[in-house]
């Protein structure tokens, strides 16, 4: 099985690296990175921190990240577990940020999301080490311990300096889901705040196409695929989710991707009905995969 360990950013920064994304945007992202760390670590020690320190981090990646898509494309791409915790936290501040920037809020409105996404898992800093990192599956004990994240993120941000209700609101509803079936208050549609709705996808998007302890990584076709499903099942918020899922295909047009058959082909052309089902390049020949509905795109390998 494969071991999960809280490492260094080095591993992410060589892979990074030979994805050839722009040096620049990589090492703010492997300094974010390497930061992130040891503000998180802190937060263990019952020091909360401002929310400036935090912001501080995060702008920088962001700014480079929304320049430079290369970033996001290689975020998923990437092999190994390591440093879970602090890349997903990074990664969801990202994502938040895009999808509010597609949903055209206003700039304070995107600064906002990015905040939100960068710390709605902090309390996770509270849940003991042998849950947080259990390789294993979580047994119902533990799992309503590793529930509490969201409870403890609340209190901290509330405590932090500069920190607003609303952030810590996002900390404590992102598990939440419309139908009433998330955590920790089971709240349904309106009575969870939009921004959190928008939280959830994004923290939902990334947890899919990251790896994890018990299954190999999903790539972002299937992810966003699994988004939709979730979204018509009356979980997530379904308008957000279609502005987002079609921006996330469109954004891989030209990468590389191994499908479910095992064959390398090229993402070609996204359609408009169906953004998960593109239009690839085998070897010469072009492939639908709308009519192909036996073959998924398991990896991006470029
Ligand atoms: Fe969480």
């Amino acid at each position: 099985m494969q071991t999960w360990t809280e490492g260094t950013g080095e591993q992410v920064s060589t892979q990074l690296f030979q994805l050839e994304a722009d040096a620049e945007t990589v090492a703010a992202y492997v300094q974010a990175l390497d930061q992130t760390r040891l503000l998180f670590d802190q937060l263990q020690q019952d020091k909360v921190g401002s929310l400036e320190q935090f912001s501080q981090i995060f702008a920088n990646v962001l700014e480079k990240s929304t320049k430079h898509l290369g970033l996001f494309r290689s975020l998923y791409v990437l092999e190994g577990a390591d440093s879970y915790t602090y890349r997903h936290s990074l990664n969801v501040g990202i994502l938040c940020s895009l999808i509010a920037r597609l949903l055209k809020w206003d700039e304070q409105q995107v600064t906002f999301m990015g905040n939100a996404g960068f710390l709605h898992d902090v309390g996770k800093m509270r849940i003991p080490k042998e849950v947080l990192l259990k390789p294993d599956k979580l047994t119902e004990e533990e799992f309503a311990i590793m529930k509490k994240h969201t409870t403890y993120g609340y209190d901290m941000i509330r405590k932090m300096e500069g920190g607003s209700e609303k952030l810590a609101l996002c900390a404590l509803l992102h598990h939440e889901r419309l139908d009433g079936s998330g955590y920790p208050e089971q709240r349904k549609g309106d009575e969870i705040p939009l921004e959190c709705q928008v939280l959830a996808i994004a923290d939902m998007f990334d947890a899919i196409c990251s790896d994890r302890v018990y299954k190999g990584r999903t790539s972002p076709f299937e992810a966003a695929q699994l988004l939709w499903k979730e979204a018509c099942n009356g979980l997530l918020n379904i308008e957000v989710v279609s502005v987002f899922v079609r921006y996330i295909a469109l954004l891989y047009v030209g990468a590389r991707a191994r499908l479910s058959s095992g064959e390398e082909v090229e993402i070609i052309l996204i359609h408009q009905d169906e953004p998960m089902r593109p239009l690839v390049r085998r070897s010469g020949e072009f492939l639908d995969l709308r009519y192909e509905r036996k073959l998924t795109i398991e990896k991006m390998i470029g």
